[in-house]
């Protein structure tokens, strides 16, 4: 079996850190609203344990992290500064946010820094040479400090220069929320309490075809919904409307159904799906056997039935991973089949781990992300996980002296 992680990782709490400058790589890739304020901030607070840790030992607390895409060249609705005035509110101490992350002005203002100090770095995507891992960038950033973090769980499978460049010179650990993410996944792929289930869903097959290679060897049970579960439904010759179908795709979700019946895992796919004439609000929508789409139709969310099916089967299951939403939620007329399941995994007597991106998104908008067992702040990087692949900015890390 292929394995997850090669070792454990060395932490902030098996290291020195006192009196220490820490550059602290982050994710504070947070939603913007169309006013340029912070719509969600989960990533900021998540990230909240390991910068009091750090201060409560007088280390000097240097943050780094991208926010979106600025290819490169510096976009003034992208500064940082308002990340630092949000951590400056939750950490209760000042956050200065620096207007650059390298050079020689930042040097200085890091040189000013006493114990218990906190300051932001600016926008590192606003340097092309992050992307790139060049370097000189990477040592640029290194020179910064005596030690380095990486708490940026949601990043770690970008090999920029602030993941992968920055630990080749420097002592380099994980920070707490990487740890308990990398400890999460895992611990429920290699030695999950039984039985355990994945829910994937989403819009495209060929996203995920990787996680479901990897968990159908690990799983008891595989549940599909999404828009996906065309691309399912039409390799068993279901008629699918005009739902899309990724017909490259078919090959390999018959391989995967295939690799289920080898090994004994069931694969549910919806038996009724609500359709419409357009995935958007207003439109009319209806329920419909599986077997019964209707040529001029698009499948919005799973039916009742099949929620009905999906949360009973659940409900007797000990871990469920799940990722990606079951229908269009955000459109509340779509949000039923998503609903159910993030209810019925709420009341789990059970581990319940829920990928990043929509499907964190879904449960934190039914009121619902404190009753799971965890919800990770990755999206691109619980897929890698989830696929059972390294990321590259947890291998970059320093191993433990553990076998
Ligand atoms: C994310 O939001 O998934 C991470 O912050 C990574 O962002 P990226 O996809 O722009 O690299």
């Amino acid at each position: 079996m292929q394995k997850v992680i090669s070792r454990r990782k060395k932490t902030i709490r098996d290291i020195d850190v006192r009196d220490k400058r820490v550059l602290v790589r982050a994710d504070f890739n947070v939603p913007l609203d169309e006013n340029g304020a912070i719509e969600d901030d989960t990533r900021i607070r998540a990230s909240l344990p390991t910068i009091r840790y750090l201060c409560e030992r007088d280390a000097r607390v240097i943050l780094c992290s991208h926010l979106d895409r600025p290819k490169g060249v510096v976009v003034e609705r992208l500064r940082l500064a308002l990340v630092a005035n949000r951590l400056s509110v939750l950490l209760d101490r000042p956050v200065a946010a620096l207007q650059d992350c390298i050079g020689p002005e930042v040097e200085s203002a890091v040189a000013g820094m006493s114990g218990g100090d906190v300051v932001l770095l600016e926008n590192l995507r606003f340097h092309p040479e992050e992307r790139t891992d060049d370097p000189a960038f990477a040592e640029d950033l290194a020179r910064l400090a005596d030690i380095y973090v990486n708490d940026a769980f949601g990043a770690s499978h970008r090999a920029h220069a602030s993941i992968a460049g920055v630990p080749e010179h420097l002592p380099a650990v994980a920070g707490l929320l990487l740890a308990k993410e990398v400890e999460t996944f895992t611990r429920i792929l290699q030695d999950p309490e039984r039985p355990f289930a994945a829910v994937i869903g989403g819009a495209k097959v060929s996203d995920k075809l990787e996680v479901l290679e990897n968990i159908i060897s690990r799983v008891d049970l595989l549940i599909i919904g999404g828009g996906m579960a065309a691309t399912f439904l039409a390799s068993r010759g279901y008629g699918t409307g005009r739902s899309h179908v990724e017909t490259d795709s078919l090959d390999d979700v018959r391989g995967i159904s295939a690799t289920a019946t080898e090994r004994g895992v069931r694969l549910l796919l919806p038996r009724d799906v609500v359709v419409a004439e357009s995935l958007e609000a207003g439109t009319r929508a209806r329920v419909v056997p599986a077997a019964e789409i209707p040529d001029d139709r698009i499948i919005a969310d799973i039916g009742p039935a099949a929620a009905s099916e999906f949360c009973r089967e659940l409900g007797d299951c000990r871990t469920v991973v799940w990722n990606g939403p079951m229908g269009v939620f955000e459109i509340p007329e779509f949000a039923e089949g998503t609903r159910r399941i993030a209810a019925t995994l709420a009341t789990l007597h059970g581990t319940t781990v829920v990928g990043g991106g929509s499907t964190a998104d879904a449960v934190t908008r039914f009121g619902l992300a404190d009753r799971m067992t965890h919800v990770s702040t990755g999206g691109g990087a619980a897929l890698t996980m989830l696929a059972g692949k390294p990321l590259p900015g947890v291998e970059a890390l320093e191993d433990t002296e553990e076998p």
